[in-house]
């Protein structure tokens, strides 16, 4: 294993695995992820520029000779199981529909799974908007695959995980936090297209660091505001469509086809649209800019990509937009904006490599000043998608 956190994960894992099943499991990781720019045009079938983070969810497995699977996680000190012939399995609510929905549908999708017993770790915090879910089921994914001796194609894996959270767990999410868990490239952000998947690696350049900073607030809203936002997307595609020959997406329309067809939309319905349309240009251009090495070019369109978040979109809060004032007055800050579905969770920051502790210190302080909340911050080191960590 690379490192001393990762000695760490293993051992732990190994150690609650043998404790709950006893056995000596392999041990198979997902990494989390941030997105550069490209916010709520995934389910739009638009562009994202996402990277995994070095943070991953870990399961450790043995299979078994029978249909069940047994699971238990380190951080929840908590166990489940199911049996893979289940007739009529239903969700409960909890993070235990993550793992079974991936079962049940890589099972229905043809792969025959062995039984198997699984112990669920890592060092990814929950509910950060750093993907902690995706990064689940596919770590999941990834282990039940392997030791059922089945082959895995890392697009039909982010595809499987992708239909078990929206037709299991119930979240209508887009494809770009699974997709990239699986087929992240070490060192780079990915231009990824949602409609046909294809997708373009960037290396980032040493000279800058991707910057997280973790606001602290986790918003309940969150979930239903996602939905409601995916609504109005939908919304919008069928009275453009009227207008418009070949619209099935908000991708498939441009800002100047929208500013033309702007009378058939009401007003709060045209913001949502103005947003997807420009960002999916935004997240073009930055992938251009930053294979053209124009840093200072990508930042500005993270900032506008913030401000069309908050202001048409209207998935900030006050403690987004304050972490990405106080950034936005440094030197060194090329860009900066709220990352994920919003109402909480992380900004992106896009940072000179050699301000970054002059950034995170002053950012710090800064944050806990304005809202008396301790912020995490840290630096992203893009990663690999999903693998096996041991043997
Ligand atoms: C969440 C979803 C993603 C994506 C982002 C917003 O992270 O899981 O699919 O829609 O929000 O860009």
């Amino acid at each position: 294993m690379a490192n001393e956190a990762a000695t760490w994960i293993g051992t732990a894992l190994v150690r609650g695995f043998q404790q709950a099943f006893g056995g000596e499991p392999r041990l198979f990781r997902a990494p989390g992820r941030v997105n550069l720019i490209g916010e709520h045009t995934d389910y739009n079938e638009g562009f994202v520029l996402p990277a995994a983070l070095d943070l991953a969810v870990w399961t450790a497995v043995v299979p078994r000779v029978d249909r069940r699977v047994r699971v238990g996680s380190l951080a929840l000190d908590a166990t489940f199981e199911f049996d893979l012939d289940d007739p009529s399995p239903s969700a409960v609510g909890n993070w235990s529909d993550y793992v079974r929905g991936v079962a049940i549908v890589l099972t229905c999708s043809g792969h025959r799974l062995m039984g198997a017993d699984l112990m669920i770790g890592g060092d990814l915090p929950k509910g950060a908007g750093l993907s902690a879910s995706a990064a689940l089921e596919v770590s999941v994914g990834y282990a039940l695959l392997a030791a059922s001796g089945l082959e895995i194609d890392p697009i039909a894996l982010a595809k499987a995980c992708y239909r078990a959270e929206n037709d299991f767990v119930g979240a209508r999410c887009g494809i770009m936090d699974q997709f990239i868990s699986c087929c992240a490239v070490k060192g780079s952000v990915l231009l990824l297209d949602c409609r046909s998947l294809e997708a373009r690696p960037i290396v980032i350049e040493p000279s800058v660091r991707l910057m997280v900073c973790d606001t602290m607030i986790r918003h309940e809203l969150a979930s239903s505001e996602y939905n409601l936002r995916r609504a109005d997307c939908e919304r919008a595609v069928t009275l453009l469509s009227g207008a418009m020959r070949g619209v099935t997406a908000l991708r498939d329309v441009t800002p100047a086809e929208l500013a033309r067809h702007a009378a058939l939309l009401p007003e709060q319905t045209f913001r949502r649209a103005r947003h997807v349309v420009e960002e999916n240009a935004r997240t073009l251009r930055a992938a251009s800019a930053l294979e053209a090495g124009d840093v200072a070019e990508c930042g500005r369109l993270m900032n506008s990509s913030h401000a069309s978040l908050r202001d048409d979109f209207e998935v900030s809060c006050p403690e987004l937009d304050v972490m990405v004032e106080l950034a936005l007055r440094l030197p060194g800050v090329y860009g900066c904006r709220m990352m994920g579905g919003g109402f909480g969770g992380c900004t992106i920051n896009l940072v000179q490599a050699q301000t970054v502790e002059h950034f995170a210190r002053t950012v710090r302080d800064g944050y806990k000043s304005a809202t008396g909340i301790a912020p995490a911050i840290f630096c992203c080191i893009p990663g690999a998608g999903a693998g096996p960590v041991y043997p």
